[in-house]
């Protein structure tokens, strides 16, 4: 379904300003959610092209749609990709591989469908020295498109003409992130990426164009490994459970600061434990940033769960990978079964912007463990 597009709003603005409003109210550091947010210096990005705007774009609710995932067709050996002359490292045992001697840029079909699968496999893909950036906009949205349904973000900037982009864009600005850490001790928030839709993002690519020498990395978890680590009771009673997301937070603190919602807001009913449809492993769902309540479950007890759950994921350091970026560098990961976080740690040493974008593909709505073992019930 195509956004409805009116005339694009003025021009950056370079002036001062903060993620923080006037009123104290601090998001995510790194993500610009209005036209001067970030926005502390004038831009030295090598891609100012893509630098974030915002067009006053009006996307429609998203309508339920039939997936295909591309792992589910791909050979299981994977000689399409993983050729002599590509060599795969493991980044961690269980989670997490680097390739090299892959272009994304020349994949034909058949090494797409092997890549999703290597994805679902090991949660985590990593691809050096990629010649993604520099193939254009329409290229970039067109591979991402071929993982899922194109995903588009409601409130963050995207690249004029193509709504489908998500850009995370951070200066070195020190008196902006001191302001930030004033409030918070801390800019990690474990999230999956939009897990308020209806059929989430399962395949997300993530492309850096610019970043400092050291610092800005980010964190993956396992959270297959994550609900593995649990006892079987506890599995079995979070296996029943339910938890809303929704992204009226988001929407709320963009409009409260000067920024754009482009969707209304939405709210879903997920599995607090999903079923992967491609390795049959089961993983938590949760995270920080989008769940609201537990269903039948009272705010207290939404809290103390969460709260358990979320100290658990977060000091897993066994079942974690932390990806170090450089600039070309594009990951790809599966948000069924991974979140992550980004870290804030080169302020006012390493001063080089943090400059990438996002692309998501949209995939099934997440399968309950009571859908498997129960298969009449599937919606
Ligand atoms: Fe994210």
């Amino acid at each position: 379904m195509a956004p409805h597009v009116s005339p694009p709003s003025p021009p950056l603005s370079s002036s001062a300003s903060s993620v923080a409003s006037d009123d104290g109210e601090v998001y995510d550091i790194n993500v610009p959610y209005k036209k001067s947010g970030n926005f502390t210096k004038q831009p030295a990005t090598p891609y100012p092209e893509y630098l974030p705007a915002w067009e006053e774009v009006s996307f429609p609710p998203i309508q339920p749609f039939t997936y295909d995932d591309p792992a589910l067709r791909a050979d299981p050996k994977k000689r399409a990709l993983l050729t002599p002359s590509v060599t795969a490292t493991d980044i961690s045992p269980k989670m997490g591989t680097e390739l090299q001697g892959v272009q994304l840029s020349t994949l034909t079909s058949q090494q797409r469908d092997e890549l999703a699968l290597l994805i679902s496999e090991r949660k985590v893909v990593v691809l050096r020295d990629q010649d993604f950036a520099d193939i254009g906009p329409e290229a970039q949205q067109n591979f991402s498109d071929y993982f899922g349904k194109r995903h588009y973000q409601p409130v963050t900037g995207a690249i004029p003409g193509y709504p489908g982009f998500h850009i995370i864009y951070r200066d070195g600005n020190q008196a902006e992130i001191e302001r930030f850490f004033e409030q918070k001790s801390t800019a990690n928030i474990w999230h999956h990426d939009v897990s308020y839709e209806r059929q989430p993002p399962g395949y997300v690519l993530l492309c850096m164009l610019q970043c400092p020498e050291v610092g800005g990395d980010t964190v993956v978890a396992s959270m297959t490994e994550a609900y593995k680590r649990l006892s079987p009771g506890f599995r079995e009673m979070l296996d029943g459970l339910k938890a809303t997301h929704s992204s009226q937070r988001i929407c709320d603190f963009a409009r409260n600061n000067g920024g754009l919602c482009r969707k209304d807001p939405v709210k879903s009913l997920h599995p607090i434990v999903r079923v992967h449809p491609v390795t049959g492993e089961k993983s938590l769902f949760v995270n920080d940033e989008w769940i609201t309540g537990i269903q039948g479950w009272k705010q207290s007890e939404t809290e103390w769960l969460l709260k358990y759950l979320m100290d658990h994921i977060s000091r897993g350091h066994d079942f974690q990978v932390r990806l170090q970026w450089k600039p070309r560098t594009v990951v790809m990961f599966d948000n069924r079964s991974t979140c992550h976080t980004a870290t804030v740690d080169y302020d006012g040493v390493y001063e080089k912007e943090r400059h990438m974008f996002r692309l998501a593909s949209m995939c099934e709505k997440p399968i309950c463990v009571g859908d498997i073992e129960e298969p009449e019930s599937q919606e």
